[in-house]
């Protein structure tokens, strides 16, 4: 049986409760539009897996401290910001099983939403004194954003390889998840080489979830986003990439021509995917997730063992298990 996250959550329900409360906190605002925005995004929560990796990574390299909430309401805070902005970038109309701000209020309400998020987060840090989680959080978005630039770059000339697409996860996903993992160890009091190892931890954890989450976009489960967007958004994915190595030269250039001529044409995306699944383009992806997934549970398993290790190493099964 699949692993359920309210499950993962038992050992950490306490502090996840605690957490809730300082997120809704730091999200006021006397502005009565911003406010009604911000109430619809906290009725919307997603997965808040974030916070879990901060908490359980407090846990696993120490003891969880006041600083590990703010340090979570940092990342979450910031997670959610940059979903914002990323809907306005990717033009959807859809997050978490419903719809996104964006859609409802248009871009340059999101745009400015996103802004505040972030704020937020800053000045939680920065009011606390924070200062060595906001500098491991400060170079996530700096990498976040190069990364979802980098993206853009390549779409409009659909020539990535392999390597490009990990620089790219790298950076737009995975460095949050190691800032997580960094921040759960730093608010712990752990010394340099511990933080410095669940960050590498992190790094694993985020390359398969990102793996995952373009996985996604080749099924027919309801997610809570839309399905078979980045091919409309000509983002070349893992699956994509390796069908199209394996590819002839005329298939090539079918395939390309579509993506880059009637991306938005439903029956010629179906195609693209199509070809995809025939060519192995999903088991291969699904090969790489589980590589990354092996070599995170092999740091992981250098800290010593406790509960809350026990359940980090759930949560990163759930990373690659999970259904939405
Ligand atoms: C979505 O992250 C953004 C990616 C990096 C793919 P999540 O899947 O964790 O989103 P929520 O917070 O649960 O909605
Ligand atoms: C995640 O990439 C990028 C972020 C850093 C937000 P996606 O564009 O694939 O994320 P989803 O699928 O919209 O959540
Ligand atoms: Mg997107
Ligand atoms: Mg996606």
């Amino acid at each position: 049986m699949p692993i359920k996250i309210s499950d993962i959550q038992i050992p950490i329900a306490h502090e996840m409760a605690e957490f809730e409360k300082k997120f809704r906190n730091s999200m006021k605002s006397n502005v009565m539009l911003l406010d009604k925005i911000m109430t619809y995004i906290v009725k919307r929560k997603g997965k808040q897996m974030r916070p879990m990796f901060v908490f359980l990574s407090a846990g696993t390299t120490g003891r969880i401290d006041e600083s590990s909430y703010r340090g979570a309401s940092l990342i979450e805070l910031l997670h959610t910001a940059t979903l914002v902005h990323d809907d306005v970038v990717d033009d959807s109309n859809y997050r978490r099983g419903f719809f996104s701000v964006n859609a409802l209020w248009k871009n340059k309400i999101a745009v400015l939403v996103g802004d505040f998020l972030l704020s937020r987060g800053m000045l939680l840090s920065i009011e606390n004194e924070d200062f060595t989680l906001l500098k491991i959080v400060s170079e996530a978005i700096r990498e976040m954003s190069e990364g979802e630039l980098l993206q853009m770059e390549k779409a409009r000339k659909l020539n990535i390889t392999e390597e490009i697409y990990y620089d790219i996860i790298r950076q737009k996903t995975a460095s949050l998840i190691i800032a997580c993992c960094k921040v759960g160890a730093a608010s712990s009091g752990a010394d340099a080489n511990a933080i410095a190892r669940m960050g590498e931890f992190g790094e694993k954890v985020g390359m398969a979830f990102q793996i995952k989450d373009d996985l996604f976009d080749y099924g027919v489960q309801e997610i809570g986003k839309p399905l078979g967007i980045d091919i409309r958004e000509k983002k070349m994915t893992l699956p994509l990439i390796y069908a199209l190595r394996n590819a002839t030269w005329v298939e090539k250039n079918n395939i390309k021509g579509i993506i880059k001529n009637h991306s938005e044409n439903t029956k010629k995306v179906n195609e693209v995917i199509h070809f995809v699944k025939t060519k192995g383009g999903i088991e291969y992806a699904e090969s790489v997730m589980t590589t990354y997934h092996k070599d995170a549970i092999k740091i992981l398993n250098t800290f010593p063992p406790s509960p809350s290790r026990t359940s980090l190493e759930q949560l990163v099964q759930y990373t690659i298990d999970r259904v939405k």
